[in-house]
Formats: structure tokens, sequence, C-alpha cells
């Protein structure tokens, strides 16, 4: 039977351990459809999954990755022929089924969706899930009457991963945005994606307040 290389994560009671892996298809999780990986992007809680440094995985071995785009190799719904261009992000990829660091990838149907037309699968994973997750957000605060003449939105953590795609989605949607971050050398990047004010965690009057929320009434 053909394999392909996957990278496979354990987490047992012989400990962690992650690398390449020669797989056949069966071996992954099952769903309708099966994509041939183009690109998955590296997040945050890849990182921790890889490394063992974060609980991610549900089950173990799994194949790391929480998202891919790619191209379907084999499909049982009409509605997803073969050749369509796929982004899945999220649905417990990389977390309860087999995810994208693999050549394939088996999905439930409903989980592929099919790429509009000007996204190429490269510019999907360059977005990846944080990016996805900002907009999701920005959308969200749009549903509930968030406007740009509502005056300028504050962006917290906005040199990472999901606050900077916020910082420049907000700005290429007309809000005025002020990016707040920790590190100095941050500010020039903030800048170039269109902040018009960086503030720097350190400059806030914060008194004796608590940077962390309060999980319990204090
Ligand atoms: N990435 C995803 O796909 C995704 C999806 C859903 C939800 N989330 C959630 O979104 C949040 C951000 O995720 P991310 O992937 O963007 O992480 P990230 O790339 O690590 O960015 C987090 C940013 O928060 C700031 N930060 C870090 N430690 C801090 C501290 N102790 N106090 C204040 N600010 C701190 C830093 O930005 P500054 O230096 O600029 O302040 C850091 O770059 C997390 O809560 C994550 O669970 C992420």
């Amino acid at each position: 039977m053909t394999t392909f290389n996957a990278f496979r994560i354990h987490q047992d009671s012989s400990g962690h351990r992650a690398g390449l892996e020669a797989l056949t298809l069966d071996q992954l999780t099952p769903g309708e459809v099966t994509v041939r990986v183009e690109w998955s992007a590296v997040n945050y809680k890849d990182a921790l999954a890889v490394t063992g440094r974060g609980k991610i995985l549900r089950h173990s071995p799994l194949v790391g990755g929480v998202d891919a785009a790619g191209r379907i190799e084999a499909s049982s719904d009409p509605a997803l022929p073969v050749g369509t261009p796929v982004v899945i992000t999220g649905g417990g990829l990389g977390e309860v089924r087999d995810g994208g660091f693999a050549t394939y990838l088996r999905v439930p149907a409903d989980m592929a969706i099919p790429l509009p037309a000007g996204l190429s699968t490269r510019q999907a994973m360059i977005i990846g899930t944080a990016g996805f997750t900002a907009a999701l957000a920005l959308m969200r605060m749009e549903h509930n009457g968030q406007t740009p003449a509502l005056g300028p939105i504050l962006i917290t953590g906005a040199s990472g991963g999901v606050g900077s795609f916020a910082t420049a989605l907000c700005v290429r949607r007309g809000y005025e945005v002020a990016a707040l971050t920790m590190k100095p050398a941050s500010i020039q990047y903030l800048e170039k994606l269109g902040a018009q004010k960086v503030i720097l965690r350190d400059g806030l009057a914060m008194g004796n307040a608590p940077w962390r929320p309060r999980t319990s009434a204090a």
C-alpha cells in the first residue's frame, strides 16, 4: 500500500514524541473526503502540541496541524468534486482528529470549505486559523452593531497572530485602530499594518490594577 509522510505526535504512558512517519490513508481518522494537503499554517496550538508543552491532543497518536488547505483527492460528496480547492480549520483538527501536517487528510464533507475564487491555498494558510479567528471576531462585532463611526477600536496583544490580523483587518475596514503591545520592537510593525496609534503596555497608567483579568469576584 502507498505510504506518505505525516508529522505525528504521540502522547502516552511512554511520554511525548513527535516526528515524521510513513502512514497509509487507512491509518488516518476517517472522513467522506480525502484532501491532498498543499499548505498548513503553524499555529501557537501546534507549537504546544508538537513540543508537548500544552495539553492539545485528546487522542494519541495524532497527526499535528490545526488547519490545512489543499485539493479534494477523493470524495463521496457530489458538492465536492475531485480537484476542488478547500480550506479546513477547527473542528478538532490536530486535537481529536488527524491534522494538516501530512500529505493527505480525511475529513467529514462539512469540514471542507471550498475556497472562494481568487484565494489560493497558500494565501488561505498565510491567513491561517489566527487570521480567520480575527475575521470571525470582527464579523461578530459588526453583526452586533459595531461601525467605524462608533470610534476607535483597541486591539490588545496586537503583535500576536490574532492581534496583527485584527489590526490589519480593522484598518482595511475603515476603523481607527489603537494597538496595545508589550513590545517596543513591534511599534514599527504595527504602524506598518496601519494602526493609527500604538500604545505600549508599560506606558499605561494602570495603578495597582492587575494585568490579567480576575477569574472570580474579588
Ligand atoms: N491563533 C489562533 O488560531 C487562535 C484561535 C482562537 C483563539 N485564539 C486565542 O487568541 C489569543 C491570542 O492568540 P495568538 O495565537 O494570537 O497568540 P500569540 O501569537 O502568542 O499572541 C498573543 C499576544 O498577546 C500578548 N501577550 C502575551 N503575553 C501577554 C501577557 N502576559 N500580558 C499581556 N499581553 C500578552 C503579546 O502581544 P504584544 O506583545 O503585542 O502585547 C502576544 O504576541 C489567545 O488567547 C488564543 O487562545 C487564538
